[in-house]
C-alpha cells in the first residue's frame, strides 16, 4: 500500500481538491455563459468519531460542500473517499447503498419533512426503502428512536405541523439515525431554531454521537456554535478552505487574517477581555468572478503585493494546523 492509499483508508472520509461549479446560463438559447464556483478547492479528512466544524459567512459554499461530499451533488472535480473507497463517481445501486452510511440533517426542519406524512412513517421510510423489515415490525424500532431523541411515543401518530421547530429537528435527526449511518452531515441544524432550544438540540447531537458511534460534519456560520461542538474546525471563504486546526488551537492562535477577523467579532462575555475587533472592508466578491490570487486579498488587512498574483495552498504551519496564506509560505 502506498502512503496515499494508507492515508485514504485510515480516515472515514477524505476529500481531495474538491470543486463544485454551478453553470450560469443566459441569452436566448440559455447557453452556458459562466460558472458559479461555489466550492473551488476543498481538501479535508474526517477521523472516525470526530466532529468537524465547517464555518464561514453566508454564500461561501458550505451547503454546496456538504451536499457534494454526501454525493447528493456530483462533484465537478476532485476526489472523495469513504472508508478508503473512491465514491466520487458512484451511481445507481452503489450510490444508493452509500446513502445508508452517510445521512444529512438540514437547516429547515419544516421544509425537509413531508407535511402529509405521519411522523412514524417519516422516520421509518428509510428503513422501509432499504428493505429493513415490514412497516409493522419496524414500529418498535421507530418508537425507540423517537423516545431516544426526546419525543413522546405518541409523536408516531402526529404530523410535522403539530410540533415546534426544535421538536421537528428532533424528528429529522431520528430519521437520519434510522439506518445507523456512520457519517452525518448536519447543515446548520440549529440556525432556524430559537436560541433557547439551540443548545438542547446541540447537546442531543453530542449524546447521540457517542451512543451511535457517529462521525459528524457540522456546518454553521456562527463560530461560537461550532466551538462547543467541534474537535477540529475548517474555515471557508469564497469556496476555499482557508484554515484547518484543532478547535482550541484555532481560537487561541488563528493564523489566517480572515479567521482572525471572524474570531475578533465574537462577543466577549467578560469586558476586561476585550480585544480589538477587526472590521473587514468591502463585500464578499461574487463566486462567479472570484479574485485572482488569494480569494481574500481584496479585503485582507494584511494584504501584500504578491497576494493578487499567486493563489496560496493549504499548508501545515504547526502540527495539525493548516492555513492557506502567503504570509506563511
Ligand atoms: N443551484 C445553484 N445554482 C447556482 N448557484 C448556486 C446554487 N446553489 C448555490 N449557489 C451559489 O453558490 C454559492 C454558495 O452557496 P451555498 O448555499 O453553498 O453557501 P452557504 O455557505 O451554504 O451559504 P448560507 O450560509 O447562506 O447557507 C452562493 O453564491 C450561491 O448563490
Ligand atoms: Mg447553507
Amino acid at each position: 500500500m502506498t502512503q496515499q492509499q494508507k492515508d485514504r483508508s485510515e480516515h472515514l472520509l477524505k476529500v481531495e481538491e474538491l470543486k463544485k461549479y454551478y453553470p450560469v446560463r443566459g441569452g436566448f438559447f440559455r447557453r452556458k455563459i459562466g460558472d458559479v464556483k461555489a466550492v473551488d478547492n476543498i481538501s479535508l479528512d474526517l477521523k472516525r468519531g470526530e466532529t468537524f466544524g465547517l464555518v464561514g459567512e453566508s454564500g461561501c459554499g458550505k451547503s454546496t460542500a456538504g451536499r457534494t461530499i454526501t454525493r447528493l451533488f456530483k462533484p465537478t472535480e476532485g476526489k472523495i473517499f469513504f472508508e478508503g473507497k473512491d465514491i466520487t463517481n458512484l451511481r445507481g445501486t452503489q450510490l444508493r447503498n452509500l446513502r445508508q452510511d452517510i445521512q444529512m440533517v438540514f437547516q429547515d426542519p419544516y421544509a425537509s419533512l413531508n407535511p402529509k406524512m405521519m411522523v412514524g412513517s417519516i422516520v421509518s421510510e428509510p428503513l422501509v426503502n432499504y428493505g429493513k423489515g415490514s412497516e409493522s415490525k419496524l414500529k418498535d424500532e421507530v418508537m425507540n428512536l423517537l423516545t431516544r431523541v426526546g419525543l413522546p411515543e405518541d409523536a408516531y401518530y402526529k404530523y410535522p405541523h403539530e410540533f415546534s421547530g426544535g421538536q421537528r429537528q428532533r424528528i429529522g435527526i431520528a430519521r437520519a439515525l434510522a439506518l445507523k449511518p456512520k457519517l452525518i452531515v448536519a447543515d446548520e441544524p440549529v440556525s432556524a431554531l430559537d436560541v433557547s432550544v439551540q443548545s438542547q438540540v446541540l447537546n442531543l447531537l453530542k449524546e447521540l454521537q457517542d451512543e451511535f458511534d457517529l462521525t459528524l460534519l457540522f456546518i454553521a456560520h456562527d463560530l461560537s456554535v461550532v466551538k462547543h461542538m467541534s474537535d477540529r474546525i475548517g474555515v471557508m471563504y469564497l469556496g476555499n478552505l482557508v484554515e484547518v486546526a484543532d478547535a482550541d488551537d484555532l481560537y487561541r492562535d488563528p493564523k489566517h487574517p480572515y479567521t482572525q477577523a471572524l474570531i475578533s467579532a465574537i462577543p466577549q462575555p467578560d469586558p476586561r477581555n476585550k480585544s480589538e475587533r477587526i472590521i473587514l472592508s468591502g463585500d464578499v466578491p461574487s463566486p462567479q468572478n472570484p479574485p485572482v490570487g488569494c480569494p481574500f486579498h481584496p479585503r485582507c488587512p494584511k494584504v501584500m503585493p504578491e497576494c493578487s498574483g499567486k493563489k496560496p495552498q493549504l499548508k501545515e504551519v504547526n502540527k495539525e494546523h493548516r492555513v492557506s496564506c502567503l504570509l506563511y509560505e
